[in-house]
């Protein structure tokens, strides 16, 4: 993007064409900033009802003080019906958000181009159809471009602004400085299977129903861990039943096709068996659990209260180790601090109990490796001086009362704790890893750079920190060593770390500094 490139003036028309649930939503975004909008739809009457419905959300905004009433008036002012393309002949951006059919984006832009002046800019918002395949067969391929919105388009800032293999940078940086004057989070992508976001996000669900296929919890506790521990604001499975299963495994799918079945990304059997059975998640009153009105939610398995024996060490070299050890002095709890590492990199031991941060290993081989039968893995923490919860594995050779007491240490530091099976990577840390691995190989292979993965995760999904920002906090060695693991564990290529990652480790640097 050169420095000179601005924004579309607030005088210039914007085309919308769609008018469901992203067109309406892009309609308003555009005349809230400013914009003549038009809109247009295929269904007589649904443009007009589309206004009316955008004007009534005006109003309500305007009513509860989010927006000026003259702001809300001179929106709603601008916001006029379409009767068909002939109408949008001023539009300096049209933004298509139709049914999301190649033939029939083809067919509109085909149209389009015989409508609209020489400069004016073609966007799609569409989610999963090449940008490159929209644009090939028009006369100016250079002028179309992804203008990538989510759902809800006022609501989420996130927008991809997206080049095909013929897009003009300028009429991207174009819309990308547009996008950020009306408000919006703009990033740079090429078209690629999935964008950013529904490619990086993939091992957020994918990683979720590996470990319910793995038995390691059932979905109610993964949940609550990814949410608890991992600060994400809701868990696989629930966020899996909001989406719809039916669109979500077709996300999956059309990405997994895109890559030529790339191990990655395979689709998972216990989604697919719910899609064949008509579970749907909350739009048909079952998912993975039970949306009938009355219904309880099932709770997180969490171990019952145990007491702390003495003869704690926590090693407080480590950062998990140190946090702990602030944690439990706030709660008065009797333990020794020893400012070495611990050996084996353990960060606390209760007796002949010795815990350690998951390294992607499962406990029962860090246990055989070290030569020690009571070893307990601890997850990955978001924030480990506030997180609610924490998950436990215990080795296969750990017993019951040496796992209770590591149960019992982190009670004491004031978390509810849940046990997983041992499964190599338990859950946050996983699939942190696996983003923080989809991330890198976009950014490897120039999809986009390190900055607009990270703010594109937050922005368009609400991660917690971008998976990057992410793995640089972590430590880019144990992020590869993780997956490493996992690899060599599974024998899998799914788990093959991004060379981009090696690279960096190798050069001793991190993602963003
Ligand atoms: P929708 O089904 O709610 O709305 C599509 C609208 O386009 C309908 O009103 C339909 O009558 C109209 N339409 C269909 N063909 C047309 C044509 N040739 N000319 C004019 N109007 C036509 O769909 P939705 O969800 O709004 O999606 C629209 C586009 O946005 C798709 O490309 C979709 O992939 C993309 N998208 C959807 C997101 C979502 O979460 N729903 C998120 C981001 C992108």
């Amino acid at each position: 993007m050169t420095a000179a490139t601005e924004a579309l003036p607030k005088t210039a028309v914007v085309a919308v064409i769609g008018a469901g649930a992203m067109g309406a939503g892009i309609a308003q975004v555009a005349a809230l900033a400013g914009h003549p909008v038009r809109l247009l739809d295929l269904k007589p009457g649904a443009a007009a009802q589309a206004i009316a419905g955008i004007r009534a959300t005006l109003a309500r905004l305007a009513d509860r003080g989010r927006l000026t009433v003259d702001a809300a008036a001179a929106a709603a002012e601008r916001l006029a019906v379409a009767e068909s393309t002939a109408g949008l002949a001023d539009a300096s951006l049209v933004v298509e958000a139709i049914v999301e059919r190649l033939d029939a984006k083809l067919g509109l832009f085909a149209e389009l181009e015989g409508i609209v002046a020489e400069d004016a800019i073609l966007a799609t918002n569409t989610s999963s159809i090449p940008v490159t395949a929209i644009a090939a067969s028009l006369r100016c391929p250079g002028r179309v471009v992804g203008m990538h919105f989510f759902n809800p388009a006022p609501l989420m800032a996130l927008v991809e602004v997206v080049s095909g293999l013929a897009t003009d940078p300028a009429v991207a940086a174009t819309v990308h400085e547009t996008a950020h004057a009306w408000g919006k989070k703009p990033v740079h992508t090429r078209s690629t299977p999935g964008f950013i976001v529904n490619r990086v996000a993939r091992p957020y669900y994918a990683e979720g129903l590996r470990l319910l296929d793995e038995q390691a919890a059932d979905a109610a506790t993964l949940d609550a861990v990814m949410r608890e521990s991992g600060g994400f604001r809701m868990g696989p499975f629930e966020l899996m039943d909001l989406i719809g299963h039916d669109v979500n495994f077709a996300v999956t799918r059309s990405v997994f096709d895109a890559f030529f079945g790339d191990p990655r990304f395979t689709p998972s059997l216990i989604q697919q068996e719910l899609v064949a059975a008509g579970r749907l998640g909350r739009k048909s009153g079952r998912g993975f659990y039970d949306h009938a009105p009355g219904s309880v939610p099932p709770a997180a398995s969490t171990e019952p209260a145990r007491a702390l024996p003495t003869g704690t060490t926590v090693w407080t070299e480590s950062t998990l180790g140190a946090l702990m050890a602030a944690r439990l002095e706030r709660s008065c709890v009797a333990f020794a601090r020893d400012e070495r590492p611990g050996p084996g990199g353990a960060i606390a031991r209760i007796g002949d109990t010795f815990i350690h941060v998951t390294d992607g290993r499962t406990a029962t081989q860090r246990g055989a490796d070290e030569g020690r039968a009571a070893t307990v893995l601890v997850d990955l923490l978001l924030d480990p001086s506030t997180a609610a919860r924490v998950a436990l594995a215990p080795a296969d050779t750990c017993g019951e009362e040496a796992f209770g007491d590591a149960v019992a240490l982190f009670q004491a530091a004031g978390f509810a704790v849940s046990r997983l099976d041992d499964v190599p990577g338990l859950a946050v840390m996983r699939t942190v890893a696996m983003l923080a691995n989809e991330a890198a190989d976009a950014v490897n292979q120039g999809v986009c750079d390190a900055r607009a993965a990270d703010l594109a995760m937050r922005a368009g999904v609400n991660y917690p920190r971008g998976p990057l920002e992410w793995a640089d906090a972590i430590g880019l060695p144990a992020v590869l060593t993780v997956l490493d693991h996992l690899q060599r564990t599974y024998g899998e290529d799914r788990y093959r770390a991004s060379p981009l990652l090696r690279r960096l480790v190798a050069g001793g640097r991190s993602f963003h500094r």
